[in-house]
């Protein structure tokens, strides 16, 4: 389905991304009423309906404005739309979805007729910018609907687990490759760097719910022991008893734990005697091929991500257990580093050497303040787009929101 995107001519691999990216984008308003719409169901996300708003706004200031050289063509929606117009809480006035959908329609008919003339190469890596950013934009949508999903339910009760498997990979010391050069790349990836780390191990899979539902019948959540101070400073005013998305059905025992902040990560690898991973440790171990002294752009290789490789996309619309997907281990052995959920790692978000802001300072660059953590892997809902072993996300450590889970890591 996604094959066509390594097909040689950029400009049809391009317009068929494009295409293809959008489809997803609209059906996940499928169903979608207009309270939901333009509801905000927590203050650091704005309503799925902006979101969609921005991906046209973001989309025409680049490709029309930037590029194309043309003037704005809907003006009335810059200020709304654009990412640092509005505090997040004033973005629920806005337009309905037929309003967006037809701001959406009229700014890409444009863009297309500007891909049929624009010399592509000098521009190519803005353009794959924007269809990652759609594609970004797509999946904090996903996160703000399962906000909504449980906005309607109530939150239930735990159950014991039985499963305290605690399977680890040794990692033996030495160099491997961090980051990533391609076209693809985002500013934030640039350049691919030699990184020497000791050995070290780390968790195979994701921690699990059935793992975690043991911290919790432990009474974690009530004992300081484990947290950090700013952790438990956290706990004392959000006051929460358990993940975001926690399923008390016991046969979720096997899939990881999502909905997580770092400081809960953080407290459930002390209770377990353990820690989270840098970011290095977790790159290494899911794409590092040591054998072949190569790094690979996804765990299993150079293949793309499908339903075959790992849960992404959408295509299974939920989390799976950590070991569903055999043909996608790192040549480490890890399961599940890509899609699934998104993993918490150690290390705050921080530029590699020689690092330059592309194509504004506003997309990583205002991120470097040492108040977010690196997330890696990417969750169920992320597009093919944005997974692979060297992308990077950041939250600040108090947002689970997002489909957030973690594995931890030790010394030997
Ligand atoms: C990488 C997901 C943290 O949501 O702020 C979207 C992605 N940047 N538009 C964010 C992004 C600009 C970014 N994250
Ligand atoms: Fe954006």
């Amino acid at each position: 389905m996604i094959s066509k995107l390594s097909k040689s001519n950029a400009k049809e691999t391009i317009s068929y991304a494009l295409n293809e990216c959008r489809l997803k984008t609209l059906n996940l308003f499928e169903g979608v009423d207009d309270a939901t719409f333009r509801s905000q169901y927590h203050p650091d996300f704005s309503p799925v309906g902006w979101h969609l708003g921005h991906i046209a706004y973001t989309e025409s200031l680049w490709l029309l404005e930037h590029s194309a050289g043309w003037r704005c063509l809907f003006p009335q929606y810059r200020k709304l739309f654009a990412a640092d117009g509005l505090p997040k809480s004033q973005r629920v006035q806005l337009p309905n979805l037929p309003e967006i959908r037809y701001y959406l329609h009229t700014v890409r008919e444009k863009v297309l007729e500007h891909l049929e003339v624009v010399n592509i190469e000098p521009e190519e890596r803005l353009w794959r910018f924007l269809i990652q950013h759609e594609s970004q934009h797509c999946e904090i949508i996903s996160f703000v609907l399962e906000m909504a999903k449980r906005h309607q339910l109530s939150v239930n009760s735990y159950q014991l687990s039985v499963n305290s498997h605690h399977d680890m990979v040794m990692i033996p010391a030495g160099e491997f490759e961090q980051g990533n050069n391609s076209i693809d790349a985002l500013d934030n990836e640039i350049s691919a760097h030699k990184v020497y780390l000791d050995t070290y191990c780390i968790d195979r899979s994701p921690v699990t719910c059935g793992q975690y539902g043991e911290f919790m019948a432990a009474g974690g959540y009530e004992n300081p022991e484990w947290w950090s101070e700013a952790g438990w400073q956290w706990l004392q005013v959000e006051k929460v008893k358990q993940p975001l998305y926690w399923h008390s059905d016991r046969s979720y025992n096997d899939h990881p734990v999502c909905g997580v902040s770092w400081y809960e990560a953080e407290a459930y690898s002390r209770f377990v005697g353990k820690r989270l991973p840098t970011e290095a440790e977790w790159e290494k171990a899911a794409s590092w091929d040591a054998e072949a002294k190569r790094r690979r752009t996804y765990p299993w290789g150079e293949e793309l991500p499908t339903d075959e490789y790992c849960n992404c996309d959408r295509l299974i619309g939920t989390t799976t257990p950590v070991n569903a997907y055999p043909s996608g281990q790192s040549a480490y052995g890890l399961f599940d580093t890509l899609g699934n959920v998104w993993e918490w790692t150690a290390s705050w978000f921080a530029p590699y050497p020689g690092f330059q802001s592309f194509p504004y300072i506003g997309y990583s660059q205002v991120y470097f303040d040492n108040q977010h953590r690196v997330l890696k892997g990417g969750s169920w809902a992320t597009r093919p787009w944005s997974l692979r072993s060297s992308f990077r996300n950041w939250y600040h450590p108090s947002v689970r929101q997002i489909f957030s889970g973690f594995r931890c890591a030790a010394n030997i």
